[in-house]
């Protein structure tokens, strides 16, 4: 499973909207419902509009009725390269809304072979969460 979502990242990232950074990124989001959701940047001429692979991501399954998701893949880098993608501070709030921290796998890749593999909870330690509501 980790191999295709990382396949799938990195196919996402020929989807990137991003005529002004030339920054690329794909994700591929795995939900517990055993779907796929992937998601690529989209980016703004008003700079700050623009949105980032993962939360496409998230976003597009959300609306499609998901709400638990186990595992993702982030695949980046400029035109013709590909650099370790780590989601920004924004995404891993969004990812932790929709997960177990200890359990949801975030992988940043550079290829099918060159990868590495975190927690959600190692790369945003001491989180706030929807558990905290009440
Ligand atoms: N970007 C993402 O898509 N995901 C991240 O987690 C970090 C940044 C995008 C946003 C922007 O289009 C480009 O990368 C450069 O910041």
């Amino acid at each position: 499973m980790e191999k295709e979502l990382i396949k799938l990242a990195m196919e996402m990232r020929k989807k990137a909207y991003c005529p002004y950074s030339g920054y690329s990124v794909g994700a591929a989001l795995l939900a517990e419902s055993g779907k796929i959701y992937t998601g690529c940047n989209v980016e703004n001429a008003s700079y700050g509009v623009t949105n980032c692979a993962e939360r496409t991501a998230v976003f597009k399954a959300v609306s499609e009725g998901e709400r638990r998701f186990t595992m993702i893949a982030i695949a980046g880098g400029t035109e013709g390269s590909a650099s370790f993608a780590w989601p920004c501070g924004v995404c891993r709030q969004v990812l932790r809304e929709f997960c177990d921290p200890a359990q949801m796998k975030v992988i940043v890749c550079r290829s099918e072979d060159d990868y590495k593999s975190f927690t959600l909870e190692e790369l945003l330690p001491e989180s706030f969460g929807p558990d905290f509501r009440d």
